[in-house]
């Protein structure tokens, strides 16, 4: 638990995606009990320039859980108990845009969830599940991540020499394959920007427990549908990913410094305001 840190709470939470398996170093790695069962693997926590952090690897260290098996509300229960308001999620995504290569930046401002089957929500209602009976709550979700925290690292991105797209619609598939052409062609044709696998229920679930939620979405190939695009591979994913890891480790690096610690900025935090809960979000 929190009790159990070293040093002073992280209220900044990074989830890595495929290959960002490590962030910090000098980290403390602790596990943290939920209602919502185990997170991906160990919460590292340390700190970068004043700045307290927590990461977690959202497919385990080893790489071993897809992503419709990832305990998305273990991992961010567990983040919040921290005292993480601040998350940050980083993940791998294909380009449905030819202009936007292998190696962009994208940060969406809006998302589609073509996901199914993934427990999705904390709120239930089901009298037998962890959160136990109560009042039906509806998380608002027209803007899905924040302006704030999109802007500070579109910021330190372009500072730092990267190519970014500040702004973008990322799809979400069901996975674990990727996309048929047609697929592909469909998701492109409705003007959508990205596709990954995770964006949904991640951004969703920040929501309901009121954080601020920020995707970095790093390019690494073509989709299938897109003109040029040869069709995925995984390890067309993963090399390019490797390729990008040290730049994208340091924009984050960067990042996770300038995001605001007062949420005065944005609705994040007061998104609950007014609606009765079934229980106290964690680390209140
Ligand atoms: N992650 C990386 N590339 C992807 C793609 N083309 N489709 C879905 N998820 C991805």
């Amino acid at each position: 638990t929190a009790d159990d840190l070293d040093g002073p709470r992280p209220d900044v939470g990074v989830v890595g995606g495929s290959g960002l398996y490590a962030l910090l170093e000098d980290a403390q790695t602790l596990r943290v009990a939920t209602p919502w069962g185990e997170h991906s693997d160990g919460l590292t926590v340390g700190t970068v320039g004043d700045r307290r952090v927590a990461f977690l690897p959202r497919h385990g260290k080893g790489h071993t859980l897809p992503p419709h098996r990832i305990g998305y509300r273990a991992n961010l229960w567990a983040l919040r108990s921290l005292g993480v308001r601040q998350l940050l999620t980083v993940s791998a995504v294909g380009s449905l845009r030819p202009e936007n290569g292998p190696g962009t930046l994208v940060l969406p401002d809006q998302v589609v969830d073509r996901t199914w089957g993934r427990e999705h929500t904390f709120y239930d209602g089901s009298s037998t599940g962890p959160g136990g009976p109560g009042p039906v709550v509806h998380a608002p979700f027209a803007d899905p991540y924040c302006p704030v925290g999109r802007g500070v690292v579109a910021r330190t991105a372009e500072a730092a020499g990267e190519r970014v797209v500040d702004r973008g619609v990322l799809v979400t598939i069901q996975g674990p394959r990727f996309s048929t052409r047609a697929e592909s062609q469909a998701n492109a044709a409705a003007g959508w920007s990205v596709v990954g696998m995770t964006g949904s229920p991640e951004a969703g679930l920040a929501r309901e427990l009121a954080l601020c939620c920020t995707a970095l979405t790093i390019v690494t190939d073509l989709d299938a549908g897109v003109e040029e695009g040869s069709g995925v591979t995984q390890a067309e994913v993963l090399e390019v990913f490797g390729r990008t890891l040290a730049r994208v480790r340091s924009v984050v690096l960067d990042a996770v410094q300038q995001l605001p610690a007062e949420r005065t900025g944005c609705a994040c935090a007061g998104a609950l305001d007014g609606v009765e809960l079934p229980f106290p979000l964690p680390g209140d």
